[in-house]
């Protein structure tokens, strides 16, 4: 069957859930056996324990993506929640809001061209060093619809053939934002730049917490492999969307006023669902940076 990874001998990609040790000072309540959690018992307005902090990174760690409901915080809080995990990022081109220029809006009404994040990707891929996490608070839902859909990029790597994984290794790809970014935020009233960031990244890149691989091209950045004739990276790397974008890799996020999502762009690609239109969807995003895929 095209497409599918089933087959006679058992499931094709076999998960196996890392639950070596219980948590103490948070829940962690999964979301599919493969990807995301739901945090539950933490208030993120309130200062955490250097013990929370460490659970938080591990269920970051094992689920790739985490939820967290019913939170209450200001953008100070969210900034200073981001910078628990690393240096802030500064998008090259979304709008943000006044004098705090690591904090994104995130925002679509009747009125907006476009939605934030409607194709899958991987946050600003096209970086030199990439965003490591980004943090998703949303303060103001549609009634219905504006699910977020993440996907493991671990899970999809594991699923190629062994052949795939060979013909991979080692090969790097490129990544740009111009066709992207230019004239995107028009919108918002954000100028163009001169120019916006280009990358060449392994097509398979090692997780540095984990230390398992993950699948580095996406729709939304990756432009080209490097290496091959233009016919033959373009098949495969619609080949690797397709792949990647099975079912099995995924869990959806339905949001309610007041959560949050962390997820980990080292590991997952996400995509935004703009099916609320002509409902409003707001919040904003605090960025972690990250280091040089490898
Ligand atoms: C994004 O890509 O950061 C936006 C995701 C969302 O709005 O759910």
């Amino acid at each position: 069957m095209q497409g599918s990874l089933s087959g006679n001998a058992g499931p094709r990609y076999r998960h196996v859930a890392d639950e070596s040790a219980p948590y103490e000072t948070i829940g962690v309540d999964k979301t599919t056996p493969i990807i995301g959690a739901e945090i539950v018992g933490v208030d993120l307005s309130k200062p955490l324990s250097n013990r929370q902090q460490d659970e938080i990174h591990r269920a970051l760690a094992e689920n790739m993506v985490i939820f967290f409901r019913d939170q209450h915080i200001t953008p100070d809080q969210h900034l200073a929640f981001g910078r628990l995990f690393g240096d802030l990022h500064v998008h090259p081109a979304a709008p943000h809001e006044p004098g705090k220029p690591e904090l994104m809006v995130i925002h679509a009404d009747k009125d907006s061209p476009r939605a934030n994040g409607e194709g899958w990707h991987t946050d600003v891929s096209c970086d030199l060093e990439p965003p490591m996490g980004s943090i998703l608070y949303i303060k103001k839902c549609p009634p219905k619809g504006g699910d977020t859909l993440f996907a493991s990029m671990y899970a999809a790597y594991e699923a190629l053939s062994d052949r795939m994984k060979a013909y991979l290794a080692g090969m790097t790809a490129i990544h740009d934002g111009e066709q992207v970014y230019r004239g995107l935020y028009k919108n918002f009233g954000v100028a163009d730049k001169d120019r916006y960031p280009r990358a060449e990244h392994p097509v398979v890149r090692m997780h540095p917490v984990t230390g398992k691989k993950a699948l580095y091209v996406n729709r939304g950045f990756t432009r080209a492999l490097v290496g091959v004739p233009r016919d033959e990276g373009d098949a495969i790397l619609r080949y690797l969307y397709e792949h990647m974008e099975n079912p099995l890799f995924q869990c959806r996020f339905r949001w309610r006023e007041n959560s949050i999502a962390f997820w980990d762009n080292r590991c997952v690609q996400h995509r935004a669902m703009w099916d609320y239109w002509p409902h409003t969807r707001s919040g904003n995003r605090v960025t972690v940076a990250g280091d040089k895929p490898y």
